[in-house]
This record gives structure tokens, sequence and C-alpha cells, in this order.
């Protein structure tokens, strides 16, 4: 197909995009075909507008804008496990009412392209080496199993926790070939539904569209507020209204320790009314790469880590925390309505969000350059960006060593947010469970081991101690198993039993 004939050299230039077709006498039939149906498919206009609104929103005169702005979330909005502990059980069974009617559905965000960890497959499918070498996927699946149960077991009807999967173009068909591949974790099939988010290429500082190489534009993913668009143009909506779904808890693929569809947090939710709330953990160092949730303009928002001033993130209250500590573990809750109205109506209002990136492109001679400082841009929506336009929102805060440990960086790299530090949280909170449950751990000499284990060779080593999510969703039932009992780790608790595992390296 000849692009001059075919009007998409004019589209392009009109769009100010020519340079997309300047090595097109160099690329083979095959070649040519692949970057003309990815070319007519754009919306230029559309794309030329992303990018003029998002570099007018960015910046750092609006950060400090911002800054001057912000509140911390007031006290009448937030609910707390340990300062409304005599609310938690209440809360609890509300939310496994809720699910046990088949009203909570958990949706996860898995369009993310794990760059940070270095993996070239969705980071659902990353193993961080427990005893049971189970994946994230797998984990938050048997979570779902869980809960359905003990929602069954308590109202004595059947019932279904729908998961909704959103996957990018990179993302998309791995997923799905490994949930195919593992009988989907012993869930319906029918009850776990894919979609996938849309794309959006990298552009330079000028808005031009970035050539990946001589035949491919630089996609992205549109960031994790792609999800809004990509709910409406997938009938995903009309999916959650068949089955009469009213309250959605959204959450990321990284965090080990994520409750999923956590009923504590959507029975909160529920009683305090709300159309919108997110899970929080207190942050502590002014650092740590947390948005925080606060209220801007009087409208509530997260200001993310990478668009707070430092000044403003080391601010302190006169009790001496954090004054903004608020700290998004990106677990939000919405309800069907809510969400329908976003999809609907506020979608096209949310700007973009501007990430400078070094981009690999091909300079005019065709050669491929890795440039060492950044060279261009990725616009991305968020997911929590939507906050401002809920009617009742709310904060429930949770403690970061039972729901907190997200998997951001390799090994090899810092030691924060790795696949060890992934696994020794998980290993310490169910180390934990097993104590709170009357279980005890001995050593090789028969002696118990203290709660806390000691500092053996500058390392923090965790007691190796996994217990499957088909036997325990929080910690509950695990008496008539460990109490009074002692074991040697590595200890491992599953659907067959009590196991005390050979020694291995953790
Ligand atoms: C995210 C939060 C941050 C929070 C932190 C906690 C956002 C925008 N930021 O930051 O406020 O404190 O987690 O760990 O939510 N994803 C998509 N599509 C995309 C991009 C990402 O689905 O286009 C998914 C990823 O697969 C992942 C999640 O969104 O599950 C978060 O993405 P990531 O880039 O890891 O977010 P952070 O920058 O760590």
């Amino acid at each position: 197909m000849d692009p001059s004939t075919s009007g998409l050299s004019q589209k392009l230039a009109k769009a100010g995009q020519p340079h997309l077709l300047q090595f097109w006498t160099e690329l083979s039939p095959e070649e040519q075909g692949d970057l003309v149906q990815e070319l007519q498919v754009m919306d230029f206009q559309e794309i030329n507008g992303f990018f003029k609104s998002a570099m007018e929103t960015s910046g750092s005169s609006k950060q400090e804008k911002m800054d001057a702005r912000m509140e911390p979330v007031p006290r009448e909005v937030l609910g707390s496990v340990t300062r409304d502990r005599e609310s938690l059980k209440d809360w609890e069974l509300e939310g496994l009412r809720c699910i046990s009617q088949s009203k909570v559905a958990v949706l996860l965000l898995a369009g993310g392209q794990g760059t940070r960890l270095g993996v070239s497959y969705p980071k659902g499918m990353y193993d961080v080496g427990l005893p049971s070498h189970k994946t994230l996927f797998q984990i938050q699946a048997e979570r779902i199993l869980k809960l359905q149960q003990l929602a069954e077991q308590k109202h004595k009807v059947k019932c279904c926790i729908p998961w909704y999967i959103m996957t990018s173009g990179r993302t998309m068909q791995s997923t799905k070939d490994f949930f195919s591949k593992h009988n989907f974790f012993g869930l319906g099939k029918d009850n776990v539904v894919f979609f996938q988010q849309g794309m959006l290429p990298a552009m330079d500082y000028q808005g031009k569209i970035i050539l990946e190489n001589k035949g491919k534009l630089a996609m992205a993913p549109d960031g994790n507020g792609g999800l809004y668009r990509a709910l409406g143009h997938q009938g995903i909506m009309g999916d959650m209204e068949r089955r009469g779904v009213e309250s959605i808890h959204v959450y990321c693929v990284d965090n080990i320790l994520v409750k999923v569809a956590d009923p504590a947090f959507v029975g909160f939710c529920v009683q305090k009314g709300a159309d919108c709330g997110a899970k929080v953990v207190e942050k502590t160092n002014p650092t740590e790469a947390v948005g925080v949730v606060c209220k801007v303009d009087g409208r509530y928002q997260v200001v993310e880590y990478s668009e707070i001033t430092l000044a403003t993130a080391e601010k302190r209250s006169s009790d001496g925390r954090l004054m903004f500590n608020a700290g998004n573990v990106a677990n939000h809750f919405f309800s069907f309505s809510f969400l329908k109205d976003v999809v609907e109506k506020y979608e096209p209002q949310l700007q973009h969000h501007v990430a400078q990136k070094k981009i690999p492109y091909v300079d005019a001679q065709g050669q491929l350059v890795k440039p060492d400082k950044p060279n261009g841009i990725k616009m991305e929506k968020f997911v929590f960006d939507i906050f401002q336009f809920a009617k009742k929102f709310v904060v429930y805060e949770v403690l970061r060593e039972d729901e907190f440990s997200p998997l951001k960086n390799a090994d090899s790299q810092e030691g924060k947010d790795t696949p060890t530090t992934a696994r020794h949280t998980l290993m310490s909170l169910h180390h934990r469970w097993v104590l709170n449950a009357g279980g005890h751990f001995i050593d090789e000499n028969g002696r118990r081991v203290p709660a806390i284990p000691s500092l053996k060779d500058g390392t923090d080593l965790p007691i190796k101690c996994e217990i499957s999510p088909l036997v325990s969703y929080g910690g509950e039932g695990l008496e008539e198993l460990v109490k009074g009992r002692d074991f040697h780790p590595t200890l491992m608790i599953d659907e067959n039993g009590v196991h005390e595992l050979v020694k291995n390296g953790v």
C-alpha cells in the first residue's frame, strides 16, 4: 500500500508527524503492512491534544503550587485497624455478608511492564522463592478461593468473587496462557475476566512520536488509570452489572501481602456509605516511593511520590509524625455506581501525567540510540485520579507489616521492595500467625526460638514458615493445627496438612 495515495502521508503531515514514514522505502512489505496498520488506527488529533495538556499541567512550578494547597486527611474520614479495633469485627462481618451475596468483585491492575524488576514476563508470574514457589497470581487466586469458602460457610450459600484482570498489549497473551496452564488455580474459568488497557506512543519534548525502530513506534501502556477507558471500551461494566456487582476492590499486582477483597475494608466502606475509598499505611520515611492521600483545594487525591517536593514530604505535625503520612498502597474501593459514572462521565476529564524517560530511538540516519539521559516522555493516567469525583470518600489505615510489601526491584538492586523482602515479610507474617495461634518454633538444639528472631551475621532472617491461603486468609483457623505444638522450620501448612520440611536455603 502506498501511504501517499491512501491519504496516510497527508494525515501524518497534518498531525505534524510525517517523520514516522521517513524509513518507508527501507522497510520490507511485511514491515510496511504492520506500520500502516498501527498508524491507521491512531487518533493523532487526540494524541497531540493529550501531549499539549499533559505538558501544560506538569513541571516544577505546578508542583510547588500544589504543595501549598495540600492538606492532610481529616480524622473523620479515617478508619484504622489499630485505632478502631472495636468496629473491626463488624466491618469484617459486613464485608463477608456482601461477599456471600456475590456483590463484591476484585479488579487487578496488571498492565505494567515490570521495568524496575527487570523481567520480560508479567510480574504476577514472579516466584519470589517461597518454600511452595507459588507465584503472586497463585497467592492472590487462593486468597479469593478461601474468602469465597469463608463467606459460604458463614452464610450457607454458594457465592462467587469475580476477578477482573487488566493487562496490556505487552502482558495479555502471556497472562492468559499462564492462567490456562495452571487451570485458573482452581477458580471458575468464567469468573476470571481478562481485558486489555490502551497504549500510547512515547514522544520527544517537541511532541514528535518516537520511533523505536525504522518501522515501529515506541508504545507504552497508558498508565493504570487507563483502567477507566478500558472498562468502557471492553464492556466490563456490563459484565459487572449482569452479575449484580455492587462493590469493587481494585489493587496492584505487586504486593505479596495484598488482602484481596478484604472483607474488613469492603465492610468499612459499605457501612460508611462511601462511593470511593483508599487503603493506606503510615508513611514514616519522607523519601519512600509511595504516593500520599491528601486533600488539594478541598478535594481528595493522591499526590504521587514523583510529584511532591522534598520540603513538603518532610513536613511534620506537632506529634512528630510526617504531616502527609497516608501512604497509598494502591488498594481502592469503588461502588459500582461510582465506577459507572467515572467510566461514562468523568474519564475524559482525567489528565495524563508526564514521566520523563530514557527512550531508545532511531535517529535520522536510522541508527539505534540508547540515550543515557531522559529524551522524551510517556503519558500515563493514574488510577486514583478519580478520587476527586467521589461524593463520600473514606480512608482505611492498615499495618504495613500485615498488608504491604510490594515487589518493585530486582535483588541485585537496592535492598528495598525486592523478591527477598517480599518473601521475608510474608514468612514473618505467617510466623506471627503461628505464634498467635499458640504454636512455637524450636531450633536444631530443641530450644524455643524467641518470638523476635535475633540478628545472625548482620542479616535479619525470618523463621521459615509458609501457610497456604487455602488454609488461612488472614490468620484465622490455625489454632486446631498448631496450638501447643513445637515446630522445626521450615514449617509449611497447606491443604494437605502440617509439614516440617528438610532444611533448604531461603
Ligand atoms: C503505585 C502507586 C503509588 C503507590 C505504590 C505502592 C499509582 C499510579 N501509583 O506506584 O501511589 O504508593 O504503587 O506500591 O498507582 N499498571 C498497569 N498499567 C500501567 C501501569 C501500571 O496496570 O500502564 C499496574 C502495574 O501492573 C501495577 C500497578 O499498576 O500493578 C502499579 O504500577 P507501578 O508502576 O508499580 O506503580 P508505582 O510507581 O510503584
